[in-house]
């Protein structure tokens, strides 16, 4: 049985539906601080078979050495945390206590209970300021910009720890780049509960009408239309990433670093302008400055992941932005329904 934290979370979701997809055992904890319990029934419609649900927080120590006891455990797929950057530098030790805090309960309580298999959802952010593209596992962690991406790389320094100090460790570290996109159903998503802070689901309330217009931030920056470029991921293969992980996992041990990315860099505007083609919604822009803390560019060098996980990513920005465009109308169609009634 696998163990998601944060499964009822973007992420985490789309993992357990890909292993029960598989016929594996999936739990899920999560404390529903950024999701909501109608993402288990719909993991459970989509998959035709319920995964089991214990809404709960990492950092309780007693409920993780309960669960670990009473179910047969025999990985965890980590993706509980906290994830918003600009709230991160005006809470700072909220982001540590989850985040870092919740990292090392688990690996505590895995240990007493001697389940060795951890993949943690961690993120290309570790990498700072990396000015050589694209970006592969060699390059060295830089120093992120604000206590989230903080957190991750002291989550990963510890995950590092642990497993040199015991060879049963088996942990694979995922450096996510950009995860965006849904399920091709259209009954899986992303539902920011408080204003997003990523592009995709800004663009998409835009579209939607729930907001006048996007900002990009920052169209001076040293790339072809001087807009921001990044490494956009669909979110199914990303969650099929972890099945890969979690397979190659059984034969390696010590800590195992993959990028998960695509390989290639998309602007802002590029972005923008694809969803318009796959959407025909015009998307109403302004221009600001640049958000403090970004980098210029970041994609992935894919290829260590594709040696030794036998992972590519195959689905195209047009997939990413026509699933979740989809799944943007059927949420607003969801809302017209409950509104009406
Ligand atoms: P999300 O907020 O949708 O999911 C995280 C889930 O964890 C939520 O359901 C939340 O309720 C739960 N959670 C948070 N703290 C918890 C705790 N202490 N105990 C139990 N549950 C808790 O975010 P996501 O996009 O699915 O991200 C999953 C993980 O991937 C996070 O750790 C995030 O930092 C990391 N990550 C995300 C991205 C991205 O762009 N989405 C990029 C890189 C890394
Ligand atoms: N952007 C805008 N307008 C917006 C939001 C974003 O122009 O309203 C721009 C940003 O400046 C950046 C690009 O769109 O150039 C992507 O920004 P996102 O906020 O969508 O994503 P980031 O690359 O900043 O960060 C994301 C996650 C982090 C993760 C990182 C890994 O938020 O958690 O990817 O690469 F660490």
């Amino acid at each position: 049985m696998i163990l998601i934290t944060g499964g009822a979370g973007y992420i985490g979701a789309h993992v357990a539906l890909e292993l029960l997809a598989r016929n594996e055992d999936v739990l899920i904890l999560d404390n529903l601080c950024n999701s909501q319990r109608s993402a288990i029934e719909r993991i459970s419609t989509l998959a035709g078979q319920r995964p089991g649900f214990i809404q709960g927080d990492v950092r309780n120590r007693r409920l993780l050495d309960t669960l670990l006891r009473d179910y047969p455990i025999d990985a965890v797929v980590h993706c509980a945390g906290l994830k918003a950057v600009g709230e991160s530098v005006h809470e700072p030790l909220r982001y540590y206590d989850n985040n870092v805090g919740g990292s090392l309960t688990l690996c505590q309580a895995m240990a007493q209970a001697g389940v060795f298999t951890l993949v943690f959802s961690s993120s290309a952010t570790v990498y700072g300021d990396c000015c050589t593209m694209p970006i592969n596992e060699s390059c060295a962690t830089g120093q992120p910009t604000n206590p989230y991406g903080m957190s991750k790389l002291m989550a990963e320094n510890i995950m590092q720890s642990v497993a040199s100090s015991d060879p049963r460790w088996s942990i694979g570290l995922l450096r996510y780049f950009n995860p965006i996109g849904a399920h091709p159903s259209g009954l899986l998503g992303e539902a920011p509960l408080n204003m997003p802070n990523n592009l995709l689901p800004f663009l998409l309330q835009v579209a939607s009408g729930q907001r006048e217009y996007l900002s990009v931030f920052g169209n001076d920056y040293p790339t072809a239309d001087g807009t921001g470029v990044r490494d956009y991921i669909h979110i199914v293969d990303l969650a099929q990433g972890h099945l890969c992980a979690l397979d190659a996992l059984r034969e390696r041990s010590g800590v195992n670093i993959w990028n998960l990315g695509t390989g290639r860099g998309y602007s802002v505007l590029e972005l923008v302008k694809s969803f318009e083609q796959v959407s025909g919604v015009p998307i109403a822009l302004q221009f600001k400055a640049r958000r403090p803390g970004d980098v210029t560019c970041c994609w992935a060098d894919p290829q260590k992941a594709a040696d030794e996980l036998g992972w590519r990513a195959s689905r195209s920005l047009q997939d990413m932005l026509t699933d979740a465009w989809r799944w943007q109308c059927s949420q607003l169609e969801t809302e017209w329904i409950r509104e009406a009634n």
